[in-house]
């Protein structure tokens, strides 16, 4: 039996039974597909700062970060003061409050061309709504969207974000649904020419540091080739900058980048880590949102957009809290410094054990292609020319024994990939390459990598 196995159980024997309760009533004992980590996922019993604490009483190094929405670490004290002030006086008002106003406004300062806002519950419905703005505006239907690009797990956008690309990312998809994506490799802009020069195109949407939060990179020279196309064509570009916005830059890759977009879909770190998302904009975007008074437009020509939990008042108390925090960019460039570190001693022990591939990955955002042969890059933009499918698809079958060896070592990842938070410090950057380099000699020695 695997050495890793061996240790995985004996780690962790109350996540084991919990999963086996889970299996009774969750579909695989899962809530979200990649949580997934066989032979049982662990299970946590609380987090704080940059650490979290399992049901065995394991400690972890999180790296997961709420998926990517905690920049500011677990149970920050400003997000936790404006939630708990706000837990006071209400969860859910059914009606407009003052923290939707103040919540708007923060994103409004900070993202560029954030014309109007409207609130939605997650990024998955923030594209939604922004493909949905886009049709109405343009009233052309189709989409063209990226390889290894991922938007959310909606009907429009679920195809194309895992290879093999061709296929439908889902069962339960309508082919009429199907038919109106056009599937395109980011970095060529011809092909995105011919597309626009030949079929009505709504929108053109992507991750603007390139598919997957950045695993396979696109060159910023495309995004601004983009911008400048999609206006001359008269198709909206629509950046999903659910894991960039606020990472990346104060004003996400739209600031970084220094491209502005026609729409933009947020969600993460835009709630502070609560559930919440936005999509924001060109105000005349938005114009089909606003009741006119008029009885058949308002009915007949309007974009419809209810939502229960739309700017719950916890989450735009959560939200304000945090972008208040990190308007100044002190926060990112913080994180920036210390992933940069965490990175590049990933690599070095990469090379050190003997391991093909590096960790990449734009600003706070670290993606790790351990046993891939890819060049040992120190900026992604450096592999935009590779295989998207190759990128994305990564360690492949490897993944689970790398999830299970740096769990057991005390580091928790979000697959491949890790986000770093204002809450990681120097000594937790030399701690986690200690441990990686213990869960690397692990998957040398059982023959992984
Ligand atoms: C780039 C991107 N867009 C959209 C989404 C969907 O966001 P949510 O999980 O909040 O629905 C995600 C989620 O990870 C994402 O990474």
């Amino acid at each position: 039996m695997s050495q890793i196995l061996e240790t995985y159980r004996k780690k962790h024997p109350a996540s084991e039974r919990m999963y086996d309760e889970a299996c009774e009533a969750l579909p695989s004992g899962l809530a979200h597909d990649n949580r997934r980590v066989t032979p049982f996922p662990i299970y946590m019993d609380r987090a704080e700062g940059a650490y979290k604490f399992d049901i065995d009483g394991n400690t972890f190094l999180d790296f997961v970060m709420g998926h990517g929405s905690l920049l500011l670490g677990h149970l920050d004290a400003d997000v936790c003061a404006a939630v708990k002030a706000q837990l006071e006086r209400g969860t859910h008002y059914g009606a407009g409050h003052r923290g939707e106003v103040r919540w708007a406004e923060a994103i409004k300062a900070l993202v560029p061309g954030a014309d109007r806002v409207r609130f939605t519950s997650s990024g998955t419905e923030a594209t939604l709504l922004a493909l949905r703005l886009a049709r109405t505006f343009t009233g052309n239907e189709k989409v063209v969207r990226f390889y290894g690009n991922f938007h959310g797990w909606h009907d429009y956008l679920i195809s194309g974000s895992k290879p093999p690309f061709s296929l439908p990312g889902s069962t339960g998809l309508p082919e009429e649904v199907e038919a109106l994506s056009i599937h395109l490799r980011a970095g060529d802009i011809e092909a995105v020419r011919a597309v626009l020069d030949q079929e009505d195109v709504a929108a053109v949407i992507m991750e603007p540091t390139g598919g997957t939060q950045g695993k396979a990179p696109v060159s910023a020279e495309f995004v601004r080739e983009l911008r400048d196309l999609t206006f001359r064509r008269g198709a909206l570009l629509i950046f999903d900058e659910v894991v960039t916005g606020f990472r990346v830059s104060p004003g996400g890759a739209a600031a970084a980048i220094g491209v502005t977009p026609d729409l933009t879909a947020l969600g993460k770190i835009v709630a502070g880590g609560l559930p919440g998302g936005a999509v924001t904009g060109r105000g005349s975007l938005f114009a089909p949102l606003e009741f006119t008074g008029d009885a058949g437009r308002d009915r007949y020509s309007r974009v419809a957009h209810p939502g229960t939990y739309n700017a719950n008042p916890l989450s735009a108390a959560a939200g304000v809290a945090c972008l208040e925090k990190i308007a100044d960019g002190e926060a990112q460039r913080y994180c920036d410094e210390l992933a940069d570190r965490f990175r590049a001693g990933m690599t070095e022990v990469l090379e050190r054990r003997g391991v093909d591939g590096c960790a990449y990955g734009a600003s706070s955002i670290l993606h790790i292609a351990a046993g891939v042969e890819i060049p040992r890059v120190s900026s992604p933009g450096e592999l935009a020319e590779f295989d998207p499918a190759m990128l994305v698809k990564g360690m492949g079958p490897r993944l689970v024994h790398f999830r299970r060896a740096t769990i057991n070592h005390g580091l928790d990842f979000m697959g491949p990939t890790g986000f770093v938070s204002t809450a990681h410090t120097e000594a937790d950057i030399e701690r986690a390459l200690e441990a990686f380099d213990g869960a690397v000699a692990d998957l040398v020695a059982e023959g992984v990598f």
